[in-house]
């Protein structure tokens, strides 16, 4: 076609910078995006360091990655890098380095080496005091400041990618930026992060990746332990067989799996110790819920997404749900990758198997309830033979559930509940 009238209409760098840094970020989830990007550049270790100084706090995010070629930099600092993505890589929206390290600071340096032999780096910055001044997207090449400065030592040995947030306006406002409280705060936050991470990556840190070696990830040089919602060490969680539903896609159709596993009440966990750590960030009746798994990093952690309420007797239901990012698009993944949206479909076949371990994990807690004030009233506790009993009586209850519907399930515990009483007490049923 001939003659048609275009406008060109580049959006404006000043405002949009500044709007971008509003996207639902905080420090730890900020931090996470940046982690992505390592672990998808085939990093084996990631470290980071928040360093307090009265005048000029910084973060790094380091990696022993592939790296970036001066061209490679250059674009990934672009907003909406071109780019095209393998299956399951982490990155989606050629957004997260500049938006996640906006969300908490005005200077983003990224310094980065990838020849094994030579100590040559590309140190590229994008700084919004900048962008906003001159309101064009431009990219300034060597700058240097002390921070820069460590995070070429950083990459003395060996190849990899350092990123560098400086001016943590977002982090430290400037007027609590020399203070005690700036200092409290940051380390606050690094201790947040570290929480926050050692959930999302535990699979790559444990080497529970299929085809990938185990990441190291360290803040402040402490190693972080992952932390595994499912308390796979812990011999009295129950694990129901899994599921597998097929979504249909644009191009075809992909699968989700649902893996459901009731955790051992506090009488039952291996320690004590084990129990409080297993409850999680927001602790045990709010971390009950799904752990939705996009290409092994979490993406949710905790709540039903609508399907149920919390529910203090079902708090030791959780489910793993296991996306690819062949349903990106269904799941609705947003870009600082911390929430989703289950797609319609899939949320009505969950809700059987949802209600299914929540009455498996209500059972749970209600026995131990019992098996307490049983113990509290006789001065003793219970028999170890009623333990065992119960025990089959939880296998029993989730055979049963496995291939029969709810009505059938509970007509059949009401059979056994008539014919055999004391047997069915006994049984937990
Ligand atoms: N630590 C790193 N090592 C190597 N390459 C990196 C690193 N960080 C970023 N990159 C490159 O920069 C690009 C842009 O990163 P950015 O996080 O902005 O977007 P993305 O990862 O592609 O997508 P998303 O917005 O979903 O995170 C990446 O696609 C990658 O090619
Ligand atoms: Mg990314």
């Amino acid at each position: 076609m001939t003659g048609t009238k275009t406008f060109e209409i580049a959006p404006s760098a000043a405002r949009l910078t500044g709007s971008l840094r509003d996207i639902g970020y905080d420090f730890p989830t900020a931090v996470a995006d940046l982690v992505d990007n390592s672990v998808t550049a085939n990093a084996s270790r990631v470290n980071i360091y928040t360093q307090f100084e009265p005048n000029g706090s910084y973060v790094l995010i380091s990696d022993d990655g592939d790296g970036m070629t001066e061209r490679e930099l250059v674009e990934a600092l672009r907003f909406g890098s071109r780019r095209s993505y393998d299956r399951n890589e982490l990155g989606r929206f050629g957004l997260g380095l500049k938006t996640g390290s906006f969300s908490q600071c005005r200077r983003l340096t990224v310094v980065s080496r990838t020849a094994p032999k030579r100590t040559i780096f590309n140190v590229m910055t994008l700084d919004l005091n900048r962008i906003s001044r001159t309101d064009r997207w431009d990219i300034t090449v060597d700058e240097t400041s002390p921070a820069i400065e460590r995070a070429k030592d950083l990459l003395r040995e060996s190849p990899g990618t350092v990123v560098v947030w400086e001016d943590l306006d977002r982090v430290l406002p400037e007027r609590y930026a020399e203070s005690g409280w700036g200092r409290r705060r940051l380390r606050t936050l690094a201790s947040k992060t570290a929480e926050h991470l050692a959930m999302v990556f535990h699979r790559f840190i444990a080497g529970d990746v299929r085809d990938r070696p185990e990441v190291v990830i360290c803040v402040d040089d402490e190693k972080l332990r992952p932390w595994d919602p499912f308390a796979p060490a812990e011999r009295e969680r129950s694990v129901l067989a899994p599921q597998v539903f097929e979504i249909e896609t644009n191009n075809g159709s992909s699968e989700v799996t649902f893996r459901g596993v009731v955790l051992p009440a506090r009488d039952r966990f291996s320690s004590i110790e084990e129990f409080d750590r297993l409850s999680g960030p927001q602790k045990w009746n709010r971390q009950q819920g799904f752990y939705i798994y996009r290409a092994d990093r979490l993406v949710q952690h905790g709540g039903w997404s609508g399907i149920r309420g919390i529910d203090e007797h079902t708090k030791l239901a959780r489910a793993a749900l296991e996306f690819d990012t062949d349903l990106d698009e269904a799941f609705q993944i947003n870009v600082a990758k911390m929430s989703v949206e289950l797609p319609p479909v899939l949320r009505q076949m969950l809700e059987r198997p949802v209600h299914e371990l929540c009455v498996l994990a209500d059972d749970a807690y209600r026995r131990s309830a019992n098996a307490g004030d049983r113990a509290q009233s006789s001065g003793k506790s219970s028999k170890a033979s009623d333990v065992a009993l119960r025990d089959v009586g939880i296998a029993l209850k989730a055979a049963l559930l496995e291939d029969r519907s709810l009505p059938e399930f509970k007509a059949a515990v009401a059979t056994m509940r008539t014919r055999h009483p004391e047997l069915a007490e006994r049984l937990g049923l």
